[in-house]
């Protein structure tokens, strides 16, 4: 057997397989399709401090190669989260990584503080890019000071590791990147979702209410390898790569290109078992090709 463990800050996980927030619920429901405990980690659907509704339907839009959406953060809110979903959560043991998002800065800490009295979270991940949002959302990590700045003020108030979400709808990733670095991340995850839209031409309405909405799916996996190397060359603290992932292979050149770990997303949607299967996928591999550590592969790319 290959020894898939790595480690993204003082946070071992078990594999680099973890799934994207927003994509596997709070995970207990997808424990009749697989063994959650096999994955490296989950990354549970953003928290906020108040529940959200989300935006108006139509939320969601197939477009070739990919799914547009704009859900808009709903959720139970912190209190009902601790509550309700977390008794789950603890049952297991995977790494398990709350993503939060913040309407302000100020938000960040106050939620962060609230779950940290919380047993059971390995590990945060700030997003700080979801485009769908008026208040906040890609503000956050459009913008170095600000990405800086409110990671300093969710290190001050934890010693659980924090990772930052990237969106990949700035210029340079590598200088926000840089930013979260000195601000106290352990990790970023890159990227989010890409700006997109759709239109029905007949009645030339946007296909998504709120006109503009996240793109994910295959369509974005080479956008976001592109943007994992950039940051790779440039940053000194472990990735978490996202963008696309639908199979084994996927994985291995987000990896190659410079991941410590990954995150399976809109594949989720289509086979709930696909997480596990790239699990086995890359010990079987590992295997084959005489890789004794998957931390081999993290940024082995060669260029000449
Ligand atoms: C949503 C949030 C995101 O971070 C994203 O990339 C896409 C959608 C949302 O809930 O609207």
């Amino acid at each position: 057997m290959s020894d898939l463990t790595l480690k993204i800050g003082r946070l071992v996980l078990a594999n680099p397989v973890t799934v994207a927030s927003g994509t596997f619920g709070y995970a207990e429901e997808f424990a009749d399709f697989i063994d959650l405990n096999q994955l490296g980690g989950i990354i549970t659907k953003t928290v906020t401090l108040e529940p959200r509704p989300g935006n108006p339907p139509p939320r969601i839009a197939e477009t070739s190669g990919g799914m547009l959406n704009s859900i808009g953060l709903p959720n139970v809110g912190v209190q009902k989260f601790i509550t309700d979903k977390m008794p789950f959560l603890r049952t297991l043991t995977t790494k398990i990584i709350v993503n939060v998002a913040g309407k302000s800065a100020e938000d960040y800490p106050e939620i962060i503080r609230i779950l940290d009295a919380v047993e059971g979270i390995d590990a945060y991940e700030l997003n700080y890019s979801c485009p769908n949002v008026k208040e906040g959302g890609l503000s956050f990590s459009a913008n170095a000071h600000v990405a800086e700045s409110v990671t300093k003020s969710v290190r001050a108030v934890t010693n659980r590791p924090i990772i930052a979400k990237l969106t990949p709808n700035v210029t340079a990733i590598g200088e926000i990147g840089l930013a979260v670095e000195q601000g106290g991340a352990d990790a970023v995850s890159a990227v989010n979702t890409f700006v997109g839209m759709a239109i029905d031409i007949p009645s030339r309405r946007p296909k998504i209410a709120m006109v503009t909405a996240g793109y994910s799916g295959p369509a974005i996996k080479p956008l976001a390898l592109a943007k994992v190397y950039e940051l790779y060359k440039k940053i000194h603290i472990p990735i978490i790569g996202i963008g696309g992932i639908c199979d084994t292979n996927d994985a291995i050149e987000f990896l190659i290109a410079g991941a410590a770990a990954i995150q399976v997303g809109t594949a989720n949607f289509w086979d709930p078992c696909i997480s596990i299967k790239i699990v086995e996928g890359l010990q079987t591999w590992c295997r084959q090709n005489h890789i004794q550590k998957i931390t081999e592969l993290t940024g082995s790319l060669k260029i000449k």
